[in-house]
């Protein structure tokens, strides 16, 4: 004897056919970005302790690592530098070096493999002494408009590098609109932006910070980057950088915003981002270690509540192996 319901859900999950058929979202290899860390020398694969499986890699290695993600379907990646102590200073000089370290990987990159996307960095943080993303004064204040000046070159730098996305992640008011500025009187129309546009003054990024070394010296980030408190000041920065030139706008961290992701998608029709960062990708590796969580399971699930939550890319320390796991099914 049956009950007379009116609807079943349950008719829509009989089979793992049927669930395909009715599923939202899908993860796809060409929605992930990989971070990737580039350090000096050859031949050379380091560990990074807070974050395992990440590694820092020579320009060798590097390229080997990208024609790996490119053939798994990985069509982006963003690199951060891990610049030695010697070459850092209060102006981030290193930054502007054509011969550098992360610019000569551009360039190279680019050369290796032409179709993959190649994501910057824009923040002084890697190259300087102070450890903060904007340049700091005799009174210890971050100054906005003296950054800006730097920001701008260092776009430049990274365009002439052959770039395709340049994205700062510095926080600075007034910084997308001058950058965009820079690079359309030099000609670089095609260069596109991605603002870091609601990054959070948030705990989680500490494991990135031991991979570059790349914590402040003194005093934290919450001048610049936003109260976690904070829901409406997200739609006004996003707001802000699009009319300045953000052609995608990003939330950051990931996980414990996706509330933001999904605000910032339903207010604005453009392309989000999402970074799903160091320490949340740090919190499953551990509990997964510990046999706790099911590594593969809990990761797929994470990046699938970032599609859920509006985002069109996530920027994620799983890409390759996400990557890895879609060919298989
Ligand atoms: C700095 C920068 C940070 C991250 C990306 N760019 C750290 C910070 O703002 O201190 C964090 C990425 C991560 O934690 O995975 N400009």
């Amino acid at each position: 004897m049956s009950l007379t319901l009116t609807k079943r859900m349950r008719r829509l999950r009989v089979s793992s056919a049927m669930r395909n058929l009715v599923q939202e979202n899908h993860i796809l290899a060409h929605d992930l970005i990989m971070p990737l860390f580039v350090i000096e020398g050859t031949n050379v694969k380091e560990p990074i302790s807070s974050m395992p499986n990440m590694y820092r890699y020579s320009l060798d290695l590097l390229i080997k690592e990208c024609k790996e993600l490119y053939q798994l379907g990985v069509q982006a990646i963003v690199l951060f530098p891990c610049i030695s102590d010697s070459k850092k200073d209060k102006l981030a000089s290193e930054a502007m070096n054509q011969d550098g370290l992360y610019l000569r990987a551009l360039q190279e990159i680019k050369q290796a493999i032409p179709d993959l996307l190649v994501i910057t960095d824009i923040a002084m943080d890697p190259y300087s002494t102070d450890g903060h993303d904007g340049f700091v004064n005799d009174k210890g204040e971050i100054e906005n408009d003296r950054t800006i000046e730097i920001l701008q070159n260092m776009a430049l730098a990274q365009a002439q590098a052959g770039a395709d996305i340049l994205a700062p992640s510095d926080m600075m008011d007034g910084r997308i609109g001058a950058i965009r500025r820079a690079l359309d009187q030099e000609n670089y129309t095609n260069t596109n932006l991605l603002s870091y546009s609601a990054k959070y003054a948030s705990a989680f990024y500490g494991p990135f910070r031991d991979a570059l070394s790349s914590a402040p010296k003194k005093g934290d980030k919450k001048t610049y980057q936003m109260n976690p408190a904070n829901s409406q000041e997200a739609i006004r920065e996003v707001e802000l950088d699009l009319q300045e030139g953000a052609d995608i706008v990003m939330v950051k961290p990931g996980l414990p915003y996706l509330d933001i992701i999904r605000i910032v998608k339903d207010r604005f029709q453009v392309p989000v981002a999402a970074y799903n960062v160091s320490g949340e990708y740090a919190m499953l590796c551990s509990a997964a270690q510990n046999g706790w969580l099911d590594y593969q399971a809990c990761a797929m699930e994470t990046l699938l509540s970032f599609k859920r939550a509006g985002a069109d890319m996530i920027l994620t320390y799983h890409a390759k192996e996400a990557a890895t796991w879609l060919q298989e099914v």
